[in-house]
């Protein structure tokens, strides 16, 4: 089941986001969180820091498994997901780094990193999954064309993906890697609950395809219509076609 909550604005999307994970780490004892990169989620994060600082809420029984990374990045690298992760999220909770997962993409042999992560998740389950949408409708970075029931896998970034995160690296796409480290759709489908997060005009088209177009390949992120229990929080902008 879909449900659609349409809030003013990115600090009202950041709330309701917000408040949905608080509610998964405060009931549960051992809390397991999927977690996105990209500008989508750093409002929560944002909260959720405000929150440990202001209302002690504890991370430390939390788990976390990332969804992806760039394949040829260090994890040193200002731009990894890793780096991303620590600076907007971790070092500002009590989250213990032994319980934070993000794949490697520094390395020499990244299918046995993709068979390594699958296998970390094969006897758990993720209670929250935290997710972006990419305007191709791309979730994690399972491109159009990627088989619902793909595990983790290394991805080819598409054209469209590397100039939307060109932003990120001097506006210049030729240092956007090509590849990535990502957990596939029949990874992501195994989650619990599943929580998506977008704004802006650039992903009404995506987020059409996701709710309203038919469930298909060319569109990823429409497999979540399969799933039962999928949040979706949008603004405005990101809502207009709906
Ligand atoms: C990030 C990820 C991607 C992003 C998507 C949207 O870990 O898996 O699917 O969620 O590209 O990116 P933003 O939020 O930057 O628009």
């Amino acid at each position: 089941m879909l449900k659609v909550i349409v809030a003013d604005n990115y600090e009202e999307v950041s709330r309701e986001a917000f408040r949905i994970v608080k509610e998964t780490v405060k009931i549960l004892p051992e809390p397991v969180l999927g977690l996105a990169t990209g500008s989508s989620p750093i409002g929560l994060y944002k909260k959720m820091i405000a929150d440990h600082n202001a209302e002690g809420t504890s991370y430390d029984k939390v788990r976390t498994w990332n969804l992806d990374e760039y394949i040829g990045l260090p994890r040193s690298h200002d731009l990894s997901y890793w780096t991303f992760m620590h600076e907007n999220l971790f070092e500002g909770i009590d989250i213990p780094e032994e319980n934070v997962h993000v794949p490697c993409g520094d390395t020499e042999d990244p299918e046995t990193e993709c068979a390594k992560y699958e296998e970390s998740l094969k006897d758990v389950t993720i209670d929250l999954q935290v997710l972006g949408i990419g305007a191709d409708g791309h979730i994690g970075f399972n491109e159009p064309g990627t088989p619902f029931d793909s595990l983790t896998h290394v991805a080819e970034l598409a054209e469209q993906t590397r100039r939307d995160n060109a932003r990120f690296f001097e506006n210049d796409i030729d240092q956007v890697p090509k590849q990535a480290v990502t957990m596939g759709l029949g990874t992501i489908m195994r989650a619990r609950k599943i929580l998506v997060i977008a704004t802006g005009t650039n992903k009404a088209d995506a987020v059409y395809g996701m709710l309203r177009g038919p469930v298909s390949e060319d569109c990823p992120a429409s497999i979540l219509q399969n799933h039962e229990d999928v949040t979706v929080i949008l603004d405005k902008a990101a809502a207009y076609r709906l």
